[in-house]
C-alpha cells in the first residue's frame, strides 16, 4: 500500500474550463478505518461532464463541492482493508470515490460492489456497465421509448452515453441519427456502431445535414448537448415526439445561461413530451439495466469504446478533454502509477 493519499481539493471555482488554479494537489496520510468501514484503493476515475457542474457556485441536483473539499467523482477501486463484512478485502467497488488514491466507505454510501462473476475491463465497468450505461438505458427505454421505424436523434453521439443510447435505439428497431464533431467520429458511428446516419455539427452545412438525415422529422431526441444543436433538433420534432433531456454540455463551462431555444413553440404545437432525468434517481434499479446491458455486450449487440488517460495528475486536464471533444466513448483516468 502506498503511504500517501494524493487528493485533488477544490481551490477555486472556475469561470470557464478548469485550469491550474482550480485544484490543489495535496498528499495526505492514508486514512485509517473505524468499525463498520472499509478502505478502498481507488484505481480508475470516471470523467463525466457533470464533474464540471459540481464545482460551480450554484447547487445542481447535488450541493456544490465546497472549497477545500476533495473533488467529487466516480471511480473504481479495490477494498484493501476492512472492518465491514459487506466490503470484503479484494472486492471491487464502483461509486463516488472522489479524486483521491484512497477512500473510506461504509454501508451508508451509495456504492455498488462489482459482482465477482462480472468480468469486464475497468473502463467498461465505469462506462457501459456503470452509471453511463444506466443513463443511456433508462433515458432511452423509459423516456425516449423508441418504436420500430421511428427516427431517433442522439447528440454527443460519439461520447460515452450517446454511443450506448444510439445502439439501444437501434436494438429497438428505430432509425438512428447521431450528431458528433468531425468526420472521424461520424464515420465511426455509422461504420462501427451501426447508426443509420451521422451529422457533423462542426461542418458549415450541419443544419442541412440534419435536415437531409431526418426527412420524416424526429420522433425521439436523446438530448445531451443543448444550445444551437438542441434548437435545430426541436424544430424538426414530429407530433407526439419525446425528448429525453439527459444533458446540456454545451453550456457547462459558461457563466451565463444560454438563450432559450427559439423553436420551443414546436413542442407545444406537436404535443411533444419532454422529460429531464437524473440517473441517481434510478440507482435502486441499476441491477436491472446492468443485467440487460451485460447481455447485449456479451452477445456483441452493443460495442463500447474508451479513451484512457494515464496518471493521477492528469485528472483536471482529462475533464477539459470532454469539452474539447477529445474523447470517443467513455473517458477514464488510470491513477495507478
Ligand atoms: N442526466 C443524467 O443523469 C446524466 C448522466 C450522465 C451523463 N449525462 C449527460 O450526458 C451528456 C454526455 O455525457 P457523457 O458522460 O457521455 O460525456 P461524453 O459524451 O463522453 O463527452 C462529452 C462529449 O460532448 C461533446 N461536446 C462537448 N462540448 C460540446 C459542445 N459545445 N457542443 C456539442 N458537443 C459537445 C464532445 O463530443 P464531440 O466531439 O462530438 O463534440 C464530447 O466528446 C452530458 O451532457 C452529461 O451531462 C447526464
Amino acid at each position: 500500500m502506498s503511504e500517501e493519499n494524493r487528493r485533488f481539493l477544490l481551490a477555486e471555482r472556475p469561470t470557464g474550463p478548469v485550469d491550474e488554479k482550480t485544484y490543489d494537489l495535496v498528499k495526505e496520510p492514508v486514512p485509517s478505518i473505524a468499525d463498520g468501514e472499509a478502505l478502498v484503493k481507488v484505481k480508475w476515475i470516471s470523467i463525466d461532464p457533470t464533474n464540471r457542474t459540481w464545482i460551480g457556485e450554484e447547487p445542481t441536483y447535488l450541493p456544490p463541492v465546497a472549497i477545500g473539499e476533495v473533488m467529487r467523482g466516480l471511480g473504481l477501486g479495490e477494498v484493501v482493508e476492512s472492518k465491514n463484512e459487506n466490503f470484503p478485502v479484494g472486492a471491487l467497488v464502483n461509486g463516488l470515490t472522489g479524486w483521491q488514491d484512497y477512500t473510506v466507505v461504509s454501508d451508508a454510501m451509495p456504492l455498488m460492489l462489482v459482482p465477482p462473476e462480472v468480468k469486464a475491463d475497468p473502463a467498461t465497468l465505469l462506462g457501459t456497465l456503470g452509471m453511463t450505461g444506466c443513463t443511456a438505458y433508462f433515458g432511452m427505454t423509459e423516456i425516449g421509448e423508441p418504436k420500430e421505424g421511428e427516427t431517433v436523434v442522439v447528440s454527443a453521439a460519439a461520447g460515452a452515453v450517446g454511443s450506448i443510447a444510439g445502439q439501444i435505439a437501434k436494438l429497438k428497431g428505430a432509425r438512428v441519427v447521431g450528431i458528433a464533431g468531425g468526420p472521424k467520429k461520424c464515420a465511426w458511428l455509422v461504420d462501427q456502431l451501426g447508426f443509420d446516419e451521422a451529422v457533423d455539427y462542426k461542418a458549415d452545412d450541419w443544419r442541412k445535414q440534419l435536415k437531409d438525415a431526418t426527412p420524416d422529422g424526429i420522433d425521439v431526441d436523446f438530448e445531451n448537448v443543448g444550445g444551437e444543436i438542441m434548437e435545430a433538433v426541436f424544430a424538426r420534432l414530429n407530433k407526439d415526439a419525446r425528448v429525453a433531456l439527459c444533458g446540456l454540455i454545451s453550456g457547462y463551462n459558461d457563466t451565463e445561461p444560454p438563450p432559450g431555444p427559439r423553436s420551443f413553440g414546436n413542442l407545444l404545437i406537436n404535443r411533444v413530451k419532454l422529460q429531464g432525468f437524473i440517473i441517481l434517481d434510478y440507482y435502486p434499479r441499476f441491477g436491472e439495466a446492468i443485467g440487460q446491458l451485460s447481455e447485449w455486450v456479451g452477445e456483441g449487440k452493443i460495442r463500447s469504446e474508451q479513451t484512457v488517460v494515464e496518471g493521477f495528475e492528469r485528472l483536471p486536464d482529462a475533464l477539459n478533454m470532454l469539452f474539447a471533444g477529445e474523447n470517443t466513448g467513455k473517458l477514464v483516468v488510470n491513477i495507478e502509477d
